[in-house]
């Protein structure tokens, strides 16, 4: 298995993509924390919940002290928690900008400002975070995920080089997925999913399997010289 006796994190692991990520580790036999708003969506030996709100700085701290109290030490963290809030500039409300950037950028920075640091201490790990297509290539109507999912880049590159600086193998990549059938899209007209489809070379769009596979990589042995990346898995999209 690869990923036996580790450690993994995966914050937003309640359902969606974040579950299947659990699902996908524990599998290849790691001890699973998931750490989320909701309740678990699903069952599956070696994945436990917990509940977490990435926004809160002070509820990461304690989280992150309760899981190395309770489990000795974080081998992996996939920074998956993330939400939309959209709608065209001109009309986007500060509290919809905020609520995005809090969530999905700083809720990341909220963890691996703990999570990096005993990373270099233990020796090594592996940080994932989920970026998206729209990080990459930009989206009407999604300024503030657009630019906490673009950020999610630039931290990548950051702390590949400052958790490495001390020739510890703590690896830090991203993920950019295209879309990727979840309750997240549940808010985008069915006409426009056909066309973002068509927008793929594959013609169809990802099953959140698909992108847990690609952690699953990341995190493993398999990945041992790739650091700093953002990975697209998106079925060759071009938004
Ligand atoms: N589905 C897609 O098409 C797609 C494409 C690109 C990127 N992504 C990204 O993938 C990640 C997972 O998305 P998904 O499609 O599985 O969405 P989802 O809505 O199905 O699941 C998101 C999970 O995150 C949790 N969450 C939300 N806010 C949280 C918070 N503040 N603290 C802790 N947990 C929180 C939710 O409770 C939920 O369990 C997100 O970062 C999203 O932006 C999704």
């Amino acid at each position: 298995m690869k990923l036996e006796g580790k450690i993994a994190v995966v914050t937003g692991g309640a359902k969606g993509i974040g579950g299947e990520i659990c699902k996908a580790f524990a599998k290849e036999g790691a001890i699973v924390i998931a750490a989320d708003m909701g309740d678990l969506s699903y069952e599956e030996k070696n994945v436990f919940g917990y509940k977490l709100n990435v926004a809160d700085p002070v509820g990461c701290k304690t989280f992150f002290d309760e899981i190395i109290a309770k489990f000795g030490r974080i081998d992996i963290l996939v920074n998956n928690a993330g939400i939309t809030r959209d709608s065209m500039t001109y009309k986007m409300t500060d509290e919809a900008w905020d609520l995005v950037l809090n969530v999905n950028l700083k809720g990341v920075f909220n963890l691996v400002r703990y999570v990096g640091p005993q990373m270099e201490q233990i020796g090594g790990g592996a940080i994932v975070s989920i970026s998206s297509v729209v990080g990459i290539f930009g989206n009407i109507g999604q300024a503030n995920y657009a630019a906490s999912k673009a950020g999610i880049i630039g931290l990548t590159m950051t702390w590949a080089k400052e958790f490495a600086r001390k020739g510890v193998p703590v690896r830090v990549n991203a993920i950019a997925p295209g879309y990727v059938l979840t309750d997240i899209l549940k808010t985008v007209p069915e006409d426009l999913l056909k066309q973002f489809a068509g927008l793929t070379m594959l013609k169809r769009l990802g099953q959140p399997e698909e992108i847990a596979k690609a952690a699953v990589f990341l995190c493993s042995d398999d990945a041992s010289y790739i650091t700093g990346q953002t990975i697209n898995v998106n079925g060759g999209m071009r938004l």
